[in-house]
């Protein structure tokens, strides 16, 4: 009979999936800093690692301590489950100790995925995030700051913005220090602004005009469309600024201080910082 012996490894190489990305990146810079080993998730680092080809992971997950995961593109879409509960297998198995799992708030389909984490067996810390600030300079919403003209579908409820540097840091407290271990936080930034007050909020600092205009969800995926933008994204989008933006979010908590001790970042100085990488002075 062949016995399975699963080593524990040791040595606090974390493993940062989506580390080329909005979190990641964060987190890897301040793992680096810390001298702590690191393995960036990336389609395009070796080794690679794709969360859609399986056969990808046991590079990634060889040697590996603890794992911040980030799913592509949506926690909340439906394939995500079937593919985190693999993953989940695999890390076990490959000796993993601990997950850290990037979450949203309010999402049933996100909570589904958190699920098979908490109930890995490995130790957990499960992130919910509000909407990222930084979807107005690194993601989707940029294309339209730069044309200076902002499109969006009816939005009923305003957000509690939360800046990526605030995740990344809160992330960082949870790899490194076990009294985060079986916690699920839920972040936001310190107060709640409608879309049009985040687009005005900008466009006086920056000093260009932007127009705003939120217009049907039929129209605004007519509009997608023509942009010739795929069906996923576009349904993903619609889901987003339906379901997580009917009001059930409308609300914030204090843990990004509660784990960090200082308040969460405001809007106003995460455009402050921003304005200074020049991405906004773009032609
Ligand atoms: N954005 C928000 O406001 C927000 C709010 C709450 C929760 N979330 C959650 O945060 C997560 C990240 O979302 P994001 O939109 O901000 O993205 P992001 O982290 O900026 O995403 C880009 C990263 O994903 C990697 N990536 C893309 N496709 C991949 C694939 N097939 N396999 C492996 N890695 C892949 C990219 O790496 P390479 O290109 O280098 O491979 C890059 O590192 C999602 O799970 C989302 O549900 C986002």
């Amino acid at each position: 009979m062949i016995r399975i012996i699963k080593y524990k490894n040791m040595d606090n190489t974390t493993l940062v999936l989506g580390g080329t990305g909005k979190t990641g990146r964060r987190v890897i810079d301040r793992l680096a800093k810390l001298g702590i080993p690191i393995r960036i998730g990336s389609r395009n680092i070796a080794p690679f690692f794709d969360w859609y080809k399986e056969e990808t992971w046991d590079a990634a997950l060889s040697g590996i301590e603890k794992v911040y995961i980030t799913f592509q593109p949506d926690i909340a879409i439906p394939q995500a489950q079937q593919i985190i509960q693999s993953f989940v297998q695999k890390a076990k198995y490959a000796g993993v100790q601990k997950l850290v799992l990037l979450s949203g708030r309010g999402e049933h389909e996100a909570e589904l995925c958190e699920n098979l984490v908490i109930k890995s067996g490995l130790d957990w810390t499960i992130v919910r995030a509000s909407w990222f600030m930084q979807n107005f300079s690194e993601g989707f919403l940029l294309d339209s700051i730069l044309a200076g003209e902002m499109i969006l579908p009816k939005i009923n409820a305003d957000e509690p913005f939360v800046d990526a540097d605030d995740i990344a840091d809160v992330v960082v407290e949870a790899l490194m220090d076990d009294a985060h271990s079986h916690q699920i936080y839920s972040l936001t930034g310190p107060t709640l602004l409608s879309f049009e007050k985040a687009i005005s909020l900008i466009a006086n600092a920056i000093k260009r005009e932007i127009q705003y205009a939120e217009i049907s969800m039929h129209n605004y995926t007519d509009m997608l469309r023509s942009y010739e933008l795929t069906e996923e994204f576009i349904s993903l989008i619609s889901y987003l600024f339906t379901q997580v933006l009917d009001g059930r979010n409308e609300f914030i908590t204090n843990d990004v201080e509660t784990v960090l001790k200082r308040k969460p970042t405001s809007f106003q100085e995460y455009i402050n910082k921003t304005i200074k990488t020049g991405i906004w002075n773009q032609p």
